[in-house]
């Protein structure tokens, strides 16, 4: 067989085991796996002795240049898929919101509008249904154009993007008819709003800052949700992603529903496996203001058994990047600071090094977790996310322990700060191929910017 590229010698990790071996490319895909592929004539060969050969990296859960609380999100696909690029990610979902009176069909036209041109790697969206009565007979449509995966808040009343009981139950009976997958911000919005109000007061925001967001997001707030769209769930048989589960408690309720056969599945993100709420302590702690909020360490060690156990299926970042000038517009008041932090440069190199290199999961475990697990539960498996003959040639090339100290600076990220500033990290790319291409090499980007494609997908969920 003729190869148009070999990447050679490296610890690759495949479904089928992990081992020394090559990995050989035709166009846009994987064409074989085995020891000393024949790269003749012509083939380019990428090194990748001493190194780890992973599949490229899902990152399922990702805002790009999303209008939230009073401004617009940082990082768009320019600079948010060369960041991801930069820490191996090949493919990300973003999530298309309705505006005003907007359909969902509307929706996904002004999220492509503005990836294309500009993304560097693969992407689709989950479609967000705000307003269930107008949404609802809409959902058909976008499963027809690709879309399989729909997306609900239980908070933000204010920016219109709330869904009540009856709005999930429905959408969960419509998820279980058409074989799609219902994902869901579960938080407690009645009982926040009221924590929220009780502390609203002058002389509280003088005495406690930013640390007001801790205090009034108990663990409670999410795991009563979490329960909650768990019954709704097991009542209608519709498939259910929690995303950003922050809690123990939440793990905990996941882990006994799965045991009785409901079809929920868990994601959390990096942050709230290796950072705490001791954060807000901090001078700038309001630049961590993310929601969920970060949570305690307890929780922390409670998610990373979730993730040996199974319990949780998936991590992801949740990025929604806003500069330190974006983070200041709350000005003492803690309900106006922009809500979200950067996130997916740094997915990989955390996972690998507080994850893999601490003994907490295991090479193979965190590939599942990073790019199986999202591209099954997704719909986009067996083309991303596992090292297999006829899957896209998406690879992140990493070494094992050389590490990389996160600098703002010469981040990809459009930030001017990193929740990980000064942390040193093993595990950022060396090489990204993504469909063959070379987009990141000896750690920089490479790639084009334009060549990433839409996914369209045909199925969602585990079944
Ligand atoms: O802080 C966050 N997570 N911002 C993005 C919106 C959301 O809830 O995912
Ligand atoms: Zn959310
Ligand atoms: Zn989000």
């Amino acid at each position: 067989m003729r190869f148009d590229k070999i990447v050679r010698g490296g610890n690759v990790v495949t479904p089928r085991g992990t081992s020394v071996t090559d990995v050989g490319i035709v166009g846009e895909k994987i064409a074989a796996i085995g020891p000393d592929l024949d790269g003749s004539p012509g083939a380019q060969i990428i090194d990748a002795s001493g190194h780890h050969v992973i599949p490229g990296v899902l990152d399922v859960h990702v805002h790009l240049e999303l209008p939230f609380c009073g401004t617009v999100s940082s990082d768009d696909y320019r600079t948010g898929t060369r960041a991801g690029a930069r820490g191996g990610v090949t493919t990300l979902i973003d999530f298309a919101i309705p505006y005003a009176n907007e359909s969902l069909s509307q929706a996904a036209d002004n999220w492509m509008a503005r990836a294309e041109g500009k993304a560097l790697i693969d992407y689709t969206f989950h479609i967000c249904i705000t307003r269930y009565n107008e949404h609802k007979d809409q959902i058909k449509g976008m499963v027809d154009r690709g879309f399989t995966t729909f997306k609900e808040f239980m908070i933000y009343e204010s920016e219109g993007w709330q869904s009540d009981d009856r709005a999930l139950f429905g959408t969960l009976e419509k998820m279980n008819e058409y074989g799609t997958m219902l994902l869901v911000h579960a938080e407690s919005s009645r009982v926040l709003d009221e924590l929220i109000e009780r502390h609203h007061t002058p002389a509280l925001m003088k005495e406690h800052g930013a640390r007001l967001h801790r205090m009034t997001r108990p663990n409670f707030i999410e795991s009563e949700a979490v329960q909650r769209v768990v019954t709704w769930c097991e009542a209608t048989g519709g498939q259910l992603y929690i995303v950003h589960m922050s809690t123990g408690e939440a793990t905990d309720i996941v882990k006994a529903a799965q045991s009785r056969g409901v079809p929920v599945v868990a994601e959390t993100c990096a942050q709230y496996l290796v950072l705490d709420d001791s954060v807000f302590d901090r001078e700038d702690g309001h630049l961590f203001a993310c929601c969920p909020q970060l949570k305690k360490p307890k929780d922390s060690a409670r998610l990373w058994e979730g993730l040996r156990d199974g319990e949780v299926s998936v991590i992801s970042t949740d990025t929604c990047t806003f500069t330190r000038e974006q983070k200041a517009m709350w000005e003492g008041d803690w309900t106006k600071i922009p809500m979200g932090m950067p996130g997916l440069e740094t997915l990989l190199p955390l996972t690998y090094t507080h994850g893999v290199l601490k003994d907490r999961i295991s090479l193979e475990d965190m590939c599942m977790k990073l790019s199986t697990n999202p591209a099954k539960i997704m719909g986009l498996y067996p083309r991303k996310g596992a090292i297999e003959v006829g899957s896209d040639a998406d690879l992140a090339i990493i070494h094992p322990d050389r590490v990389h100290c996160v600098d703002c600076e010469i981040m990809e990220t459009n930030a001017d700060w990193s929740p990980f500033e000064g942390w040193d990290l093993a595990g950022f790319a060396r090489t990204t191929l993504s469909r063959g291409d070379v987009i990141v090499d000896d750690y920089a980007v490479v790639g084009k910017e334009g060549r990433g494609k839409w996914l369209p997908r045909t199925t969602a969920g585990l079944r």
